[in-house]
């Protein structure tokens, strides 16, 4: 029967504490050279990130040479071509980001923003009642055109310098072309969607 004072249990419980002290020696002496790598082959490897994302994040703005669909905006199409492929559904729903500013049914009340029915071909400050900037006001001879109207839309402070609509602008090509289509149809008398240019012939 071992008690307390026989030697063994003493010596062996020594052994023990010897061991326990080699092993969490050697185990933090790893940890270490571990965190040391991890540091260096931080350095090492720090990883480049891609000009592009690889994923899309849903209602976020794409930059402008982004294509929304491979077919739409493959090589930088021409407006004329963008309007013929355009969804005046998809365009609806992209008012969504003028809506907060512009009602768009007719006789709807002007908002921070003017009424919009009826504004592709029409002049520039169209509606009757509301107050424009001079700047918007000085345009009044010239029409709404589908080249204006998408220059407009895309970045409306660098396309008329001095206007007071607060807004960044739409850089996909195809939105902007299915929001033209929309407004289009939200007229007493929509335009005639402009011919696509030409085939060129293959050489
Ligand atoms: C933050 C408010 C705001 C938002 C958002 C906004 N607009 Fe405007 N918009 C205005 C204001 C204000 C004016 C008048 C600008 C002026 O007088 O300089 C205007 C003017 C216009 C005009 C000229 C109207 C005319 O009679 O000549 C068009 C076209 C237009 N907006 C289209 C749009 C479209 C399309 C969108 C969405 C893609 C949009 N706006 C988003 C505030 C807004």
């Amino acid at each position: 029967m071992a008690t307390a004072r026989d030697p063994i249990p003493i010596r062996e419980s020594q052994v023990d504490s010897y061991e326990f002290t080699r092993y969490a020696g050697a185990t933090l002496s790893a940890l270490v050279v571990l965190m040391a790598t991890m540091i260096v082959t931080g350095y090492l490897y720090r990883p480049e990130k891609p000009a592009k994302p690889g994923y899309v994040v849903a209602g976020v703005e794409e930059p402008a040479e982004a294509p929304q669909t491979a077919a739409a905006d493959a090589g930088g199409q021409p407006l004329e071509v963008l309007l013929a492929l355009a969804d005046p559904a998809r365009g609806q729903a992209a008012f969504k980001k003028c809506a907060a500013c512009h009602s768009i049914e007719k006789g709807g009340r002007h908002g921070v923003g003017p009424n919009l029915w009826g504004i592709v071909g029409a002049p520039h400050a169209h509606a009757a009642g509301f107050a424009y900037s001079d700047a918007l006001k000085a345009k009044s001879a010239e029409p709404w055109d589908w080249a204006r109207l998408d220059a407009w839309i895309a970045n409306p402070k660098a396309a008329i310098p001095g206007n007071k609509m607060a807004f960044a602008g739409i850089s996909r090509p195809q939105e902007r072309a299915d929001l033209l289509v929309y407004l289009n149809s939200m007229s007493d008398k929509p335009l005639p969607l402009p011919p696509p240019p030409a085939e060129t012939p293959a050489a």
